[in-house]
């Protein structure tokens, strides 16, 4: 990302004061170009991780010469918290924290407390939720719980060991995230949704273990097929196993069938085991694009606003915080912002993309 240019004069930080009572839309309802509702933010609270995941932050990039963001450059919890309750007022109804690896940031207890006390337009509590890597979940679940976090997703690529550490690509070991999968269930968190991104030839023997070791557990495994998020990760056509695959595989030893998505524009597809011990789910972005009903939009680590995964701009909501903008002139720009939405990257993969310039997940939020 060589075009990421840090405004170093720009990053002066100051608290914002959060008023507790509701923020009134001024906007009415918020329907992008193709008539998509605004329903989830998802929030990415760092850029660093301590994975190396070769699909995400391949090692050759993400060395000792990458230029991580600065403290200062981050998003306050206090600013986070004052966008959100913004974005909650144009309707959204999920936050989702991400990163990199969000547990890494610290003091998250407290933006999840900040946030755990903000009620949707309609007063229902929001969904708030996390993904996580795992790897300090077992030390984490306890506090996340107190301050007010639901769920959990942890992303885990096999159960393999030695397949684990070569995903992650810094040798870290498969019974860590297991263990803090334990600790999310023990403390009470749930469901929690499990995710492996499958590469042909280097995890898609873990398909099926991980398949037999969660059914019954309660916890939702969804197979996600590898995508070509940002520029680094040197993706080919051919790593993918498609979804239908995947449930060919499954179904031939522990037979599913499908069921109803839990909300109109769930990204995945849900299936069950016919003996009742539990579901899963698969993420098409590639051989099935669910663009159309694409409610999501992205608030990277220093506040710029993205308007899908494979974006190549984002909006400096940070520069109208640290300007002085009012919150009525901030929802008024994200209003702005929103109904000129066009984007629809996964439906028109394929030549018209090609050697776009593409943000990296790491930076976004997965
Ligand atoms: P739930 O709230 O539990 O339904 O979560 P979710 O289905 O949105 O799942 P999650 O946020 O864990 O996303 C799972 C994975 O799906 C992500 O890590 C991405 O790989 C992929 N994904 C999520 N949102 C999008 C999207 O808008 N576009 C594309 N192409 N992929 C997405
Ligand atoms: N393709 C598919 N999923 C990916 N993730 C990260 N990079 C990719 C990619 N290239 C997933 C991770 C994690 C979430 C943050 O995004 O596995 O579950
Ligand atoms: Fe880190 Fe998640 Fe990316 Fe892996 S996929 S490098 S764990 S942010
Ligand atoms: Fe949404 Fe972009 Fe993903 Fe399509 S590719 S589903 S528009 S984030």
């Amino acid at each position: 990302m060589t075009d990421r240019v840090i405004p170093i004069a720009d990053v002066t930080t100051r608290g914002v004061p959060v008023p507790s009572e509701p923020l009134q839309s001024p906007t009415g309802p918020l329907i992008d170009r193709r008539g998509r509702p605004l329903h989830d933010l998802r929030i990415s609270v760092t850029d660093r991780c301590n994975f190396r995941c070769t699909y995400c932050m391949p090692k050759e990039v993400f060395d000792k010469n990458y230029r991580f963001l600065p403290q200062a450059a981050l998003l306050t919890f206090e600013e986070i918290t004052r966008l959100a309750r913004i974005f909650i007022a144009h309707g959204v109804r999920k936050i989702r924290l991400t990163g990199g690896e969000p547990l890494l940031r610290k003091d998250l207890e407290r933006l999840i407390e900040m946030l755990a006390a903000l009620t949707t337009r309609d007063g229902k509590p929001l969904d708030l939720t996390l993904t996580t890597n795992g790897s300090i979940l077992h030390r984490k679940a306890k506090a996340l719980v107190a301050a007010g976090l639901k769920r959990v997703t942890v992303s885990l690529d096999g159960l393999d060991d030695a397949v684990f550490r070569r995903m992650n690509d810094v040798d870290f070991p498969v019974t860590e995230v297991l263990r803090g999968i334990d600790a999310a269930a023990e403390a009470g968190l749930a469901p929690i949704k499990i995710n492996m991104v499958v590469k042909r030839g280097v995890n898609d023997d873990q398909i099926l273990p991980m398949a037999r070791h969660f059914k019954g557990s309660g916890h939702i495994v969804r197979f996600i097929e590898y995508m070509d998020v940002g520029c680094s990760n040197g993706w080919r056509l051919n790593d993918v196993v498609p979804s239908a695959e995947v449930i060919r595989r499954i179904d031939a030893e522990l037979p599913v069938y499908p069921l109803e998505p839990n909300y109109p524009g769930e990204v995945a597809e849900r299936w069950a085991y016919r003996d009742g011990s539990g579901e899963i789910g698969v993420i098409s972005s590639v051989t099935q694009a669910f663009c159309r009903a694409c409610t999501r939009a992205r608030l990277s680590t220093d506040g710029k606003l993205y308007l899908c995964l494979f974006a190549q701009h984002g909006y400096d909501l940070r520069a109208l915080l640290r300007g002085g903008a009012a919150d009525e002139q901030i929802a008024a720009a994200i209003a702005a912002i929103w109904r000129e939405r066009d984007d629809r990257y996964s439906e028109i993969r394929g030549a018209a993309t090609a050697g776009l310039k593409k943000i990296e997940m790491s930076y976004i939020g997965g």
